[in-house]
């Protein structure tokens, strides 16, 4: 049996067009999307702003009813099914705000403990086990409102951990926190893979960290599938030795649209005014782009052969940049 199965789930969002039209347009967040996760897999869904992964997270998680198509999770239907899907799962919700400031780190692992009936019997061990397992064992006692963010967010992987769900759902576990406790749970959530058994399938719009942590990842663009593979079997869309990095001054972001070049900026310098544009380009076509740069008005500062990165992957199937 496969943790998940995603059969060609669609979602659509009403949007009230106020006075004079006073209608409703539908918004489709998820076009049809069709995947599987194995158990026991650290599964990756990649994509820039709006894509579609919360929504997708979200009907995983019976939160959401989808438009159309099915999700099953461990065998049981989101849909028909969600209260035998909701025992065996857990979720760390985007900028997840479910934890009480004004109790302790343990009185709120007791009360969610609480609210998924974990017997009595265990819930001293497993509160311990957890608060140990996210290093805020020495911080029970300490209210959650004097946390960093990267405690908080610690403590609620522990609260989504309380009833040892099969499958665990992350979505964006690591946006806004610092390098240190991004690590950290980068770490913590491979471990949980390696050695818990668990399965997780989290959201990230971090290149790298999809890249090195995920052992597939579904890459989403409006709410389309458009690439699932391992992190190396991605890169190969892009041939070795074709990716490439320039960087122009005085260049026309706008000139890249309706261009033969599928490349993205990946970073800009107002300052200088200067981009830095990645793409990839072979080697025959590499003087000709540069040729193309200048004509269109460009400086161009140095030509770079890179390593393909999941960004190229991005910006091949796209022409844009996902940008972090
Ligand atoms: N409750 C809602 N009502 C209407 N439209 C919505 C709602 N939630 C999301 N959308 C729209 O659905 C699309 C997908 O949004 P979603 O939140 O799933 O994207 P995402 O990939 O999680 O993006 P982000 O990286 O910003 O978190 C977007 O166009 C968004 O505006
Ligand atoms: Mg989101």
């Amino acid at each position: 049996m496969k943790a998940v199965e995603v059969r060609e789930l669609r979602k659509s969002y009403p949007r009230k067009i106020p006075f004079p039209l006073r209608k409703v347009e539908w918004v489709e967040a998820v076009k049809g999307i069709t995947f599987d996760v194995k158990k026991g897999e650290l599964f990756g869904l990649l994509g820039p702003n709006g894509a579609g992964k919360t929504t997708t997270i979200k009907m995983l998680t019976t939160l959401l009813e989808p438009s159309g198509g099915t999700a099953r999770v461990l065998g049981y239907d989101v849909v028909k099914e969600a209260r035998e899907v909701r025992k065996r799962i857990n979720l760390v919700a985007e900028g997840e705000r479910t934890l009480y400031w004004r109790l302790s780190a343990y009185e709120n692992l007791k009360y969610f403990a609480r609210i998924y009936y974990v017997p009595k019997a265990e819930e001293k061990e497993r509160i311990e086990e957890l608060l140990k397992l996210v290093g805020l064992w020495e911080r029970r006692n300490d209210l959650v409102m004097g946390f960093s963010r990267g405690m908080k967010q610690r403590l609620a992987i522990a609260k989504a951990l309380i009833n040892d769900p099969e499958v665990l759902f992350l979505d964006e576990p690591t946006l806004g926190l610092d390098v240190q406790s991004a690590l950290f749970v980068r770490e913590f959530v491979r471990k949980l893979v390696d050695e818990e058994g668990k399965t997780v399938i989290l959201t990230t719009h971090y290149m790298a960290e999809a890249e090195e942590l995920a052992d597939r990842i579904a890459i989403i663009d409006h709410g389309k599938l458009i690439a699932l593979d391992t992190p190396e079997g991605l890169k190969r869309l892009v041939r070795e030795g074709d990716a490439v990095e320039v960087r122009v001054r005085d260049f026309q972001q706008a000139k890249l649209e309706g261009s033969p070049y599928r490349l993205a900026v990946i970073e800009e310098d107002p300052s200088s005014n200067t981009l830095t544009l990645r793409g990839s380009v072979d080697e025959e076509e590499l003087p000709k782009l540069v040729e193309w740069l200048v004509k269109s008005g460009a400086k161009v500062l140095s030509v770079e052969r890179k390593e393909p990165t999941l960004e190229d992957v991005f910006i091949k199937l796209t022409g844009r940049a996902i940008r972090d």
